[in-house]
C-alpha cells in the first residue's frame, strides 16, 4: 500500500492521526491472536506520551516529528546476541540519515543517531515475551526532522534535519529512507553477516577512537571508546586498561 523499495519492511503502514506511543500500540496489536505480518509499521502524526530509554519521556511535535514503531521477529538470533538487532537497526538508520546531513552523523552508543554534538534521533527496542518464549521485537524510533524550536532543558543537546539543511523534509520521504536501510541491514544480520555489522557499527560512532571524557558511578575519567563487544558493552581504554561497560553504567561528559 505504499511506495517503499522494500519487501517487507513498511509495507504494511498503519498511519495513526494519534496515539499515547506506537511502540505501546505495535505491542498491544502484537499480543492480539491475529497474526501480524513482520515489518508491519505503525506511524502516529501526533505521539502524545511517547516513551525514551530510561523511562524517559520523548517529546514529539505534531507534523515536524516522526514518530513510528516497526515489527521484526529476529528468531534467528541467539539469545545471547539480541544487541546484534541493536546494532543492525542503529546503523540503518544511521546510514539512512547519512543521506541527508553526511558523515557528520554517528551513532551514540548505545542506540541515539548525533550530528556533532546533538541529538537527531532515537530508538527503543522492546521484546515481547509470550510465556517464556521470545517472540518479536518492537523497534521504536524517533526522529527530529521539521523542528526549530527545542526546549531550553535540552541546552543545545538536540537538532533536526530542518535546523541543520535550513529546509523542510518530508516526513514521508525520510520514513521511507529509514525503512530500506533497516530492511538492508536486518538482512544482512539473517545472513549471520555478524562481523561485518559489528565493524560498521562501531566504525560509525560518536567518538570512537577519539579521547573524551567518561562518568562511572562519581568517578570521572578520560578514556578512548576501542569496541562494543558482541553482547552491547562498551570498551573504554583508559590509563593502559580496557574497561568494559553495561548500558547505564557509564556517561559521556561534554567537556
Ligand atoms: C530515546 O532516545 O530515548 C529513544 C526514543 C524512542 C522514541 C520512539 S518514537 C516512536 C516509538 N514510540 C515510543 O513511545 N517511543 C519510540
Amino acid at each position: 500500500n505504499n511506495t517503499f523499495s522494500t519487501l517487507f519492511v513498511g509495507q504494511n503502514l498503519i498511519r495513526l492521526s494519534e496515539v499515547d506511543s506506537t511502540n505501546n500500540f505495535l505491542k498491544a496489536k502484537a499480543s492480539n491472536s491475529e497474526p501480524l505480518p513482520e515489518g508491519t509499521v505503525i506511524m502516529a502524526d501526533n505521539q502524545f506520551a511517547g516513551r525514551g530509554q530510561q523511562e524517559n519521556t520523548w517529546y514529539a511535535e505534531p507534523g515536524a516529528s516522526l514518530t513510528f514503531s516497526i515489527y521484526l521477529c529476529p528468531l534467528f538470533l541467539p539469545v545471547y546476541s539480541q544487541f546484534l538487532l541493536n546494532m543492525a537497526v542503529s546503523l540503518g538508520v544511521k546510514e539512512a540519515l547519512a543521506g541527508f546531513l553526511g558523515d557528520s552523523l554517528k551513532i551514540k552508543w548505545p542506540n541515539d543517531l548525533y550530528d556533532n554534538d546533538q541529538k537527531v534521533a532515537g530508538i527503543l527496542i522492546e521484546n515481547i515475551i509470550s510465556g517464556s518464549q521470545y517472540k518479536a521485537s518492537i523497534v521504536g524510533i524517533g526522529v527530529n526532522v521539521n523542528q526549530v524550536n527545542f526546549d531550553p532543558v535540552l541546552l543545545n543537546r538536540a537538532t533536526s534535519l530542518a535546523k541543520i539543511l535550513q529546509r523542510d523534509v518530508n516526513l514521508m520521504e525520510v520514513l521511507a529512507i529509514i525503512c530500506e536501510n533497516i530492511e538492508a541491514e536486518y538482512l544482512k544480520l539473517k545472513a549471520g553477516n555478524f562481523k561485518m555489522l559489528q565493524y560498521n557499527y562501531i566504525n560509525g560512532l560518536y567518538k570512537f577512537n577519539q579521547p573524551a571524557f567518561y562518568r562511572h558511578n562519581d568517578e570521572q575519567f578520560e578514556g578512548t571508546i576501542t569496541d562494543v563487544t558482541g553482547n552491547g558493552q562498551l570498551v573504554i581504554l583508559s590509563e593502559g586498561t580496557e574497561k568494559q561497560f553495561n548500558f547505564k553504567e557509564v556517561e559521556f561528559l561534554n567537556n
